[in-house]
């Protein structure tokens, strides 16, 4: 998906070791069909090599020769001066993988290159622009574990893109329109007209309002079958018929109150307003508590959708797009069993009919080339449908006749230890803020505890990043179709693969640089950076992945990539650290190399944290 020219090959070694092993297959092998594969990668065991190519064992199968001759082939056309040492026979090893050992001065040429504010993530020559759907939270509700993924993996795809220099347009896809919302206005038009207060009304409030209405409009009509079926006896019968009328009743005025809404009645939209403020406010307030990019600007909710809805129906219709079935209106994509549903036979319109306009609006008005759906995998069926109807239609089409790609970034449930969807006890869902809550409160115990002397607002202050850092990583860190379990001491851990631990790495890096600066050791930047011990050489090759990961989760739309990769550079520069002594040292040369090296990884760690969107702190 990122542009390939402009992932910087000059400074990862596999890269420019895939290059000329792509290049020396070709020309050992001129006849073969389909692409030369280098199947370069770091090798396990640093004592045959820094690199092997597994290129020669799947070649010798496609060319039918013994896969150590095809290695020696490959060998004999493969130029890597000014690279690695030239191969020989005794560079291949086992069935066939060829050992490659780099030029001893190589590594710190590259990381030289590495060691500029861009840190080897160059801008595009032409910047391409990507649209991510993300929070997406619904009025008169609370933010809940769902909204938590769609918010943080969201933001962080979008923090991925702006960092590999793309526009990038943030749609939260507010669900503020339709039955069910009108529902709850209906129910505050009430309220008001009883003599409440709306102005005391807050979203927990609201919350149970639409809880109540969406009860209220529910027709127990089964309830009532089976009574009647069973002759429960009239006085049930009775009751059920009631509560059924009352139900229909409701809905009736539900539907009625949905027309004023739509056709703009004044004191109904005052009301949905109200409904969407008191929503919203509190919905940016958590994504700012989240440390989320997600603003009001960003809102792009159903109802802005409400005008564009029925001109694209009729659009589809006069274009033979869409057909009727069973007085419905749907749209039929190849390869889908179920057909999009477009319109209702009560002629309302659907979730994916906004879609749809969401699509269009998306790729034509804000110019997307890559629409990105951050939505739970459970919609998986519903973003196929809408994205085959929408191509159909020819929305995806840019007005330079390009076709935009879409994508669903699906993501997996939230679950609790039970293994099963994270609920209170009580069975219901958890707010996301008492979530958040408890993480940083649960984060100033351990923070105390380790850190006793700590002022209370330093306390604090460091309490609410290491929190928040820790629910994010952990959502961020799996992968992200995966569900995974929700763990408070797992998360919050200072040791393994989590948000604290690499907080804490950064803070390390730190902390040797202000020693070096009060013993009066100034950063060197034109210091020669040697690579000459197996810790150094270890960190030196982790550093030099940097751009061509952030380049690969943009590919894939993985941030999990990105965690695992920060994970095994704050590994490889806690070795760095145990076993390479950076201002204990008396040779100036090697101290002025290390402490390069303890810079560059700071930088690159403190830059992989902001891109995924993780609270950062220079002391803890
Ligand atoms: N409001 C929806 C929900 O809570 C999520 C919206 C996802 N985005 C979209 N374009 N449909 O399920």
């Amino acid at each position: 998906m990122t542009d390939p020219a402009t992932t910087d090959s000059t400074i990862d070694p596999v890269a420019l070791l895939s290059e000329r092993f792509e290049r020396a297959i070709r020309a050992a092998f001129p006849d073969l069909d389909g692409s030369a594969q280098a199947m370069v990668t770091a090798s396990r065991q640093s004592e045959h090599g820094d690199f092997q190519s597994n290129a020669a064992m799947p070649l010798a199968k496609r060319v039918g020769a013994k896969p150590r001759d095809v290695a020696m082939r490959v060998i004999e056309h493969l130029d890597l001066a000014g690279i690695a040492e030239a191969p020989t026979e005794a560079s291949i090893a086992g069935p066939g993988f060829i050992n490659i050992r780099l030029l001893p001065d190589l590594l710190g040429e590259l990381l030289g290159r590495l060691d500029s504010p861009e840190l080897g993530i160059e801008p595009p020559a032409t910047p391409r622009t990507i649209v991510v759907d993300l929070c997406g939270v619904n009025l008169a509700k609370q933010m809940h574990v769902g909204h938590l993924r769609a918010t943080v993996i969201g933001d962080a795809i979008a923090r991925v893109f702006e960092r590999l220099g793309w526009n990038v347009v943030r749609q939260s896809h507010v669900g503020d329109w339709g039955l069910p919302i009108a529902m709850v206005v209906q129910k505050l038009v009430e309220l008001e007209d009883a003599g409440i207060d709306l102005a005391s009304v807050g979203l927990d409030e609201l919350n149970t309002i639409y809880r109540a209405a969406q009860g209220e409009c529910k027709a127990e009509t089964r309830a009532l079958e089976t009574i009647r079926r069973f002759h429960t006896g009239p006085k049930a019968e009775i009751e059920a018929e009631l509560r059924v009328e009352t139900a229909n009743e409701a809905l009736e005025r539900a539907k009625t109150r949905l027309v004023a809404l739509q056709s703009g009645d004044e004191r109904t939209v005052g009301v949905w307003q109200r409904i969407y403020d008191i929503t919203m406010r509190a919905c940016l307030e958590t994504c700012a508590q989240l440390h989320a990019n997600v603003t009001n600007e960003h809102s792009a909710g159903e109802s802005t959708y409400r005008g564009e809805l029925a001109p694209i129906v009729q659009d589809l219709i006069d274009r033979g797009i869409a057909e009727e079935s069973d007085g419905a209106l749907v749209v039929r994509v190849e390869g889908i069993k179920a057909p999009t549903l477009i319109r209702k036979s009560d002629g309302g319109f659907l979730y994916a009919t906004t879609d749809i306009a969401g699509v269009k609006r998306r790729v034509q008005e804000l110019g997307g080339d890559v629409l990105v759906y951050c939505v739970d995998a459970r919609q998986g069926l519903h973003f196929r449908q809408v994205f085959g109807a929408a191509k159909e239609a020819g929305y995806t089409r840019k007005a330079d006749g390009s076709e935009a790609r879409l994508e669903h970034a699906a993501f997996g449930t939230v679950l609790g230890e039970d293994n099963k969807p994270l609920k209170t006890r009580s069975g219901e869902n958890i707010k996301l803020t008492d979530l958040l809550d408890e993480a940083v409160q649960r984060a100033g115990v351990t923070v105390a505890e380790k850190n006793p002397g700590l002022g209370a607002d330093e306390r604090a202050k460091i309490a609410e990043a290491v929190g928040i850092a820790a629910i994010k990583y952990a959502d961020l860190s799996g992968e992200r179709a995966k569900d995974y379990v929700f763990s408070f001491d797992r998360m919050l851990a200072f040791e393994g693969n989590t948000g604290p631990y690499l907080m804490y790495a950064y803070v390390r890096t730190q902390s040797v640089l202000r020693k070096a600066a009060e013993a009066g050791i100034a950063i060197d930047e034109n210091a020669a950076i040697s690579v000459r011990e197996a810790p150094e050489k270890a960190l030196a090759l982790t550093l030099l992945r940097y751009p061509g990961v952030v380049h690969a989760v943009g590919e894939h739309l993985e941030p999990h990539r990105l965690c695992a990769y920060l994970y095994d550079l704050a590994t490889a520069y806690s070795s760095f650290y145990e076993n390479c002594p950076v201002l204990k040292g008396d040779d100036d040369a090697v101290r002025a190399s290390r402490l390069r090296l303890c810079d560059l990884t700071g930088r690159v760690l403190l830059d992989g944290l902001r891109t995924l969107g993780l609270p950062t702190l220079e002391r803890m």
